[in-house]
């Protein structure tokens, strides 16, 4: 359905736990984020109850996060049951690729259609740094595994952080032309649990693309299947991309298509806004499917027209991602 500017939403992020196996410095503190009980987490029948109520205000695209959405427990199982709800037509997943060596084959038989892998750095001791002790081999068998099992596109997130991986931006491009993975810097975003997420880190896309045309042809590609905003380049003849996405220096929010599901059972109809919608008390006492979606509709019907963040934002209460889910 259209929101009040004309929008379609059709796209649901769900957040299925605020846990994580790693602890990336700029998305949380060093000492960990204080865990949602278990009991506030929304169980999977839960989760599959909101969906079936958001398709019936036009949702068709999922896509899981956390946290890291692998170490929920059933998450393929979750995969599964929504792959059958006909109306359902993407099922994706963003993960930092850790587990996928034992689960990418599983998620691919239960329906998963794509994944996006989180990876910053190609240095193992950078990836080390930044996420708190995190060994790079298991995020390159992830990439791996997730090829193996098929999934197409698989798509590298990499999120531009000044003075950390400015100086790879080449190396990232080079995998491009070697392998059909497509790469995707995301400007860093003043939200997350750390000083790192301070201005003086941020490097836009506009500076970034200087730095690859300056030694690369590219051109620019329609896009690659995903309903995100990122935009997409190619060197020519290379298998893989290089995309870009803007939130800080493009405002995406004139196409913005989606909705967010908190761990918890909020809806949020904007990443940049605190601005929550309780669904989880309606669910736990006995909301059929259709009142659930006349919630939703309300939550769509409220979302914000544009976020202010580079204005704003990075003065502003640094919010957490895991919570979130990006
Ligand atoms: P595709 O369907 O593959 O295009 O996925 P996507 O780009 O929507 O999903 P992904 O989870 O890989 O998102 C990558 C990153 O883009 C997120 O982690 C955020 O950093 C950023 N992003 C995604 N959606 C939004 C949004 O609505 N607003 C803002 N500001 N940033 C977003
Ligand atoms: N700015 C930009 N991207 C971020 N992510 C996490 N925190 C931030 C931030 N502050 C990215 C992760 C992952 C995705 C879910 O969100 O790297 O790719
Ligand atoms: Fe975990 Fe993702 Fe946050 Fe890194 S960015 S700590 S992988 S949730």
């Amino acid at each position: 359905m259209n929101d009040a500017f004309q929008r379609n939403i059709n796209y649901l992020r769900i957040s299925v736990t605020d846990k994580c196996n790693l602890r990336c410095v700029y998305c949380m503190p060093e000492e960990g984020i204080e865990l949602t009980a278990h009991e506030e987490v929304l169980r999977l029948e839960e989760i599959l109850q909101v969906i079936r109520s958001a398709v019936m205000v036009g949702i068709r695209k999922i896509r899981f996060t956390g946290g890291e959405p692998l170490v929920r427990k059933g998450i393929t199982d979750l995969i599964e049951m929504v792959d059958k709800i006909p109306e359902i037509d993407d099922i994706a997943l963003t993960t930092n690729g850790i587990l996928l060596p034992e689960m990418a084959t599983g998620l691919k038989k239960a329906g998963l259609k794509r994944v996006n892998i989180s990876l910053d750095t190609l240095s193992p001791e950078k990836f080390a740094q930044i996420t708190r002790g995190g060994r790079l081999g298991k995020v390159w068998q992830g990439v791996e595994a997730a090829r193996d099992a098929g999934f197409d596109p698989v798509k590298i997130n990499t999120v531009a952080i000044r003075g950390f991986n400015d100086d790879e931006i080449q190396d990232f491009i080079g995998l491009t032309l070697k392998m059909p993975l497509h790469i995707r810097f995301i400007e860093l975003m003043p939200i997350g649990a750390s000083k790192l997420t301070a201005r003086g880190y941020y490097i836009s896309t506009a500076e970034l693309l200087e730095k690859v045309s300056s030694k690369w042809h590219i051109v620019p590609e329609k896009e690659v299947a995903g309903a995100g905003p990122a935009k997409y380049y190619r060197i020519p003849g290379a298998p893989g991309t290089i995309g870009f996405i803007s939130p800080i220096s493009n405002h995406f929010c004139s196409n913005c298509n989606r909705l967010r599901l908190t761990a918890e059972g909020q809806l949020r109809p904007c990443l940049q806004s605190p601005r929550e919608i309780d669904l989880k008390t309606p669910l736990r006492s006995g909301a059929s499917e259709l009142e659930l979606s006349n919630i939703i509709r309300l939550a769509i019907n409220s979302k914000p027209e544009k976020h202010d963040l580079e204005q704003s934002g990075w003065d502003g209460n640094s919010r957490v991602m895991t919570q979130i889910g990006g």
